[in-house]
């Protein structure tokens, strides 16, 4: 059976409710990146970080997957190959949806990170300056378990070994502009795997894929997963 790796960005999650980076009214808009996306900026103004992954992680309790987190957890089930599922996205939306072998390489909104001792903790509430680390105490540490501009992603020995042996790749909502991983079809593709983009526009990286799949992933998801899965009968 082949080996697949999935990769997601904010598209997967934009019929959700979860906005995207650089739609229209995507998060970025109403901040300036370097102010709310970095780790000079966090140094520059906690508080306004803060509050801004604050905000966001609020914003989780109000959304839930939709077709497209729920097709990628049925193709996991299904699927006899290695399965592995990387996303840039930083919400909780494909475990709520099952997926299991899943990495965030940019992080996750619903864990922080302690500066003082490295503890990561489970985080539902906010944050901020008055913060208490679980594991050592320390008040005002906290920082959102994300990585920023400037900051390596996670797992990347673990991703790149898995594009090394994919048969498949599927890239879902992602407009391809961040590195390293707009990157990923290109080592994906040297190891001989099928590339396949999947979005509702065409991306920087389109020329990149073998196939396309042009709309809503919400559809051309589970249309996929369909394909795959639930072969026609003979
Ligand atoms: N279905 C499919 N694709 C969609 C949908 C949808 N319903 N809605 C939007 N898209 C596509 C857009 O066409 C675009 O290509 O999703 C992509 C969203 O692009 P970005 O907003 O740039 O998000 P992403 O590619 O995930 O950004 C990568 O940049 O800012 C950093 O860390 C942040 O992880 C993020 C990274």
């Amino acid at each position: 059976m082949p080996n697949i790796v999935v990769l997601t960005g904010a598209g997967v999650s934009a019929e959700s409710g979860v906005p995207t980076f650089r739609d229209s009214n995507g998060l970025w808009e109403g901040h300036r990146i370097e102010e709310v996306a970095t780790p000079e900026g966090f140094a520059a103004d906690p508080v306004l970080v803060h509050q801004f992954y604050n905000l966001r992680r609020a914003a989780l309790q109000t959304v839930a997957p939709n077709t497209a987190h729920q097709a990628l957890a049925a193709l996991e089930r299904a699927w006899q190959g290695d399965f592995l599922l990387v996303t840039q996205n930083v919400d909780d939306l494909h475990e709520r949806a099952g997926s299991q072998q899943l990495i965030h390489m940019h992080g996750e909104l619903l864990k922080v990170r302690c500066e003082g001792c490295g503890a990561v903790h489970e985080w539902t509430g906010e944050t901020g300056l008055s913060s208490r680390c679980p594991a050592c105490a320390g008040v005002g540490q906290l920082r959102p378990h994300i990585v920023w501009f400037g900051e390596m992603p996670f797992e990347m020995d673990r991703i790149f070994a898995a594009l090394e042996q994919a048969d498949l790749f599927l890239s879902i909502g992602t407009s391809g502009q961040v590195y390293p991983a707009a990157g990923f079809v290109t080592t994906a593709r040297a190891a001989g795997a099928h590339c396949i983009e999947l979005n509702a526009n065409r991306t920087e990286i389109s020329a990149a894929f073998h196939e396309h799949r042009i709309g809503p992933a919400s559809i051309e998801v589970a249309r996929l997963v369909a394909e795959w899965i639930e072969p026609p009968l003979r």
